[in-house]
């Protein structure tokens, strides 16, 4: 195939996004921006990248940040280990590297959550250090151009795709080129129906010649997930809504929730178990169902709402009287709003 570097590199210049991180590729930004943009989209991530650069302008500031304020500036983004990551990270960066992220890639890769990928994107974009950084949008692209079609989820995959973007790369540009590679992925190659007619590599694409671009890349059959049912009793008192910490462990490790119990309870099984909380409490109302979906596993949930004049205090729950230092992970989203008010009626 012929080089993709320099019509891919010309069109990168005169379309490429003006974005904050880009504009000054410190390895801080960089490495933040590319940790939100791993599972969420752009225009998503953008507020929420603005306001921790803000809050949280260096290492040193994230490595001192208390958890409950750190997850309130995550809170929406979800994958919430992102951001202890983050933390853990930036403890490392101040005890071994001086309060700087390293200009090596092997050191990038020892930190806590910092994978090929976002190494190679720091090293690149912020060193110019020619080490390729091949996310999801880029594993398309190079099914597509080469006609591939190898699952992208297999490690071989990416070993084979990873090799053919260190040969195309070149070496003074590899900042721009993944970038470049990125952003074609995000504005034309996109999954689904690609925008060929478009791109500036469609005279190389071998995919585009065979017409099997939108059928690009395969995917393996997906497990069907895990269906668990969860029942939120949403507690109030005069001190506020009742929250509970999940786990230190598992899923939405380390969290705020309402109190939660599994399975999907009847009013009767709810109230019993609240007494035993909360021997005064009494449920007033009916949640909505929802559902959440995780990476492999389903919540149903459903729920209660109940009031208790009692100001106890339980071991391992709290009395918010706000939200603003809990962050309720987006699984609970459905019932936000109820959390927002001072009253279980709601039409109050
Ligand atoms: N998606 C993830 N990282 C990106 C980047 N640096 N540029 C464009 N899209 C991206
Ligand atoms: Fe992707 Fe189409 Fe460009 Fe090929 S021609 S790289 S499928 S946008």
């Amino acid at each position: 195939m012929l080089s993709i570097a320099a019509p891919l590199l010309g069109w990168f210049n005169k379309n490429r996004r003006s974005l904050p991180f880009r504009d000054d590729p410190t390895p801080y930004h960089i490495w933040i921006s590319e940790i939100m943009l791993q599972q969420t989209r752009m225009t998503a991530v953008l507020p929420y990248y603005d306001r921790f650069i803000r809050e949280l302008p260096t290492p040193a500031d994230l490595a001192l940040c208390d958890t409950d304020r750190l997850h309130k500036l995550w809170e929406g983004l979800g994958y919430y280990s992102r951001a202890d990551n983050l933390k853990k990270a930036a403890q490392v960066i101040m005890e071994k590297f001086g309060g700087k992220l390293p200009s090596d890639y092997s050191e990038l890769l020892s930190l806590p959550g910092i994978g090929p990928y976002t190494a190679g994107a720091i090293a690149s974009i912020s060193f110019g250090i020619p080490a390729p950084a091949v996310d999801g949008n880029v594993l398309r692209v190079f099914s597509r151009l080469y006609n591939d079609r190898a699952d992208i989820t297999l490690s071989v995959t990416k070993s084979r795709v990873t090799g053919r973007v260190i040969d195309e790369m070149p070496k003074d540009r590899a900042g721009d080129f993944n970038q470049a590679l990125m952003e074609l992925g995000a504005i034309l190659c996109v999954p689904g129906e690609p925008k060929c007619k478009e791109c500036p590599l469609s005279d190389r694409c071998r995919a585009y010649a065979a017409g099997t671009a939108a059928s690009l890349p395969a995917k393996p059959d997906k497990k069907p997930r895990r269906v668990v049912a969860i029942t939120v009793l949403l507690v109030h008192s005069p001190k506020g809504w009742l929250l509970q910490k999940r786990p230190p462990e598992g899923l939405l490790k380390g969290m705020w929730q309402p109190f939660c119990v599994n399975g999907a309870l009847t009013k009767n099984d709810a109230n019993k178990i609240l007494e035993n909380l909360l021997p005064d409490a009494h449920i007033t109302g009916t949640l909505p169902q929802a559902k959440h979906i995780f990476t492999h596993i389903e919540w149903q949930l459903s729920g209660f709402i109940a009031e208790t004049e009692v100001r106890k205090d339980i071991d391992g729950f709290v009395w918010a009287d706000t939200m603003d230092e809990y962050a309720i992970p987006n699984a609970f989203r459905a019932y936000k709003p109820y959390l927002q008010k001072q009253k279980t009626n709601l039409s109050e």
